[in-house]
């Protein structure tokens, strides 16, 4: 998939430069040129460098997992008028 449209850089692109070592956001955008355009593909390039752990060696950000809440009826807080009622 391609990340930087305006140098179209796809996302494989950014993960083998990562495998052959850069590991900071300044050291892809010097290389392969994304986010220097129009920038609109740099939170996409963070995340596929926090799917690939480079900012992990780095910076010491590690990626957060998105999952699922699944919130039950218990956890909700009641409003205000709720409250009153009961
Ligand atoms: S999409 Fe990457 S600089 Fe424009």
């Amino acid at each position: 998939m391609i990340v930087c449209v305006c140098k179209s850089v796809s996302d494989r692109t950014i993960r083998a430069s990562i495998a052959e070592g850069m590991d900071s956001f300044d050291e892809l955008q010097f290389e392969l040129g994304v986010a220097t355009c129009c920038g609109k593909c740099e939170e996409s390039v963070r995340d596929v460098m926090a799917q690939s752990g480079a900012c992990e060696s780095r910076c010491g950000v590690h990626a957060v997992a998105r999952t699922a809440t699944v919130v039950s009826p218990q956890a909700v807080p009641l409003t205000f008028y709720e409250r009153k009622a009961a």
